[in-house]
């Protein structure tokens, strides 16, 4: 990872194998090329924390504003402690108190999440990756088979020693309550957790099972995310060379860029989203796609 993210940026005068020019435009007509074809086309999406920064929930790493930088008052020996499972069975009660802000229900979905719902409906999604927890792609309407949540998400819980499931209501419950849920075999009681999946966790087998498509794909589209947790970090990279890999993200990250068909669109990702649904001549579908998870 550190050496890919490293790699330079192409030469201005390499031209592009597959796009017409590297620009949001590009991309578009790209776009709009993939649903006329007759046999699909076949986008790989990957997302993280930053395409949900603007339904109120904030990432993990930016410098200010994200949770990384305003955990002080949870007392951790390091940020990061609080999705480490070797911490949560000494002190599982940071990650409960964080859990309460973060538990789904409370957020909608932002434009970014129905993009990618709009890429299900034109036929075109083979597969969203996503790092984060707070299902809202769901609830823009992709459906379960098309998501890997690599991360896991709140969706399930279970005891971190025999993985005996614990209800969703007992869960909600304990959340609302900052209370550390315990196994419901009184002789286990062991410590209950969502399905996250913590640093020195496995990921799940949908991501294992998963992890090959993006050599499959047309176009990658890359947003709201620093690249920084591998395996899910590696993704990108597995594309083929002659794959447009696009990042709308507001920093250049994981080595995107490097390659002659990289298109950078830096900045807001919901902005970035909608130039590129204007590229593809889809911006007023979008909208109204979008408008429709208003509460
Ligand atoms: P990060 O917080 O590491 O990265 C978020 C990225 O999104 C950064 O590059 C931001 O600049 C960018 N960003 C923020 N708001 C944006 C916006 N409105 N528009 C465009 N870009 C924006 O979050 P992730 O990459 O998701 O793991 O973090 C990966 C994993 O690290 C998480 O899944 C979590 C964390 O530890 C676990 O909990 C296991």
């Amino acid at each position: 990872m550190g050496q890919e993210n490293s790699l330079p940026l192409v030469d201005e005068n390499t031209p592009p194998q597959t796009l017409e020019s590297r620009s949001v435009e590009a991309v578009g007509r790209m776009l709009k090329a993939l649903e006329k074809k007759e046999e699909k086309g076949r986008v790989v999406v990957m997302t993280g924390a930053g395409i949900s920064t603007s339904a109120g929930i904030p990432d993990f790493r930016s410098p200010t504003t994200g949770l990384y930088a305003n955990l002080a008052r949870l007392r951790l020996p390091y940020a990061e402690a609080v999705f480490d499972i070797a911490y949560f069975r000494s002190n599982p009660l940071p990650f409960y108190t964080l859990a309460q802000e973060l538990y789904p229900g409370n957020y909608r979905p932002t434009i970014t999440h129905s993009f990618v719902r709009l890429l299900h409906d034109k036929r075109i999604l083979l597969k969203l990756f996503t790092q984060n927890i707070d299902c809202l792609e769901r609830e823009a309407g992709v459906p379960d088979d098309k998501i890997v949540e690599a991360h896991g998400s709140f969706a399930r819980q279970s005891c971190i020693e025999c993985k005996t499931p614990y209800p969703q209501e007992g869960m909600r419950e304990a959340i609302r309550e900052k209370r550390v849920p315990r196994c419901v075999d009184a002789a286990c009681n062991g410590l209950v957790k969502p399905e996250i999946v913590f640093f020195g966790e496995q990921l799940p087998r949908e991501f294992f099972e998963n992890r090959e498509l993006p050599r499959e794909a047309d176009l990658c589209i890359v947003m709201g995310t620093s690249l920084s947790v591998q395996p899910f970090a590696g993704l990108p990279s597995l594309c083929r060379e002659e794959t447009p890999r696009v990042l709308i993200n507001m920093e250049q990250v994981g080595g995107i860029g490097s390659r002659a068909d990289d298109v950078l669109v830096l900045g807001d990702c919901d902005a970035g989203v909608r130039k590129l649904a204007e590229a593809a001549g889809w911006l007023e579908e979008l909208e109204a796609l979008w408008a429709r998870t208003a509460p």
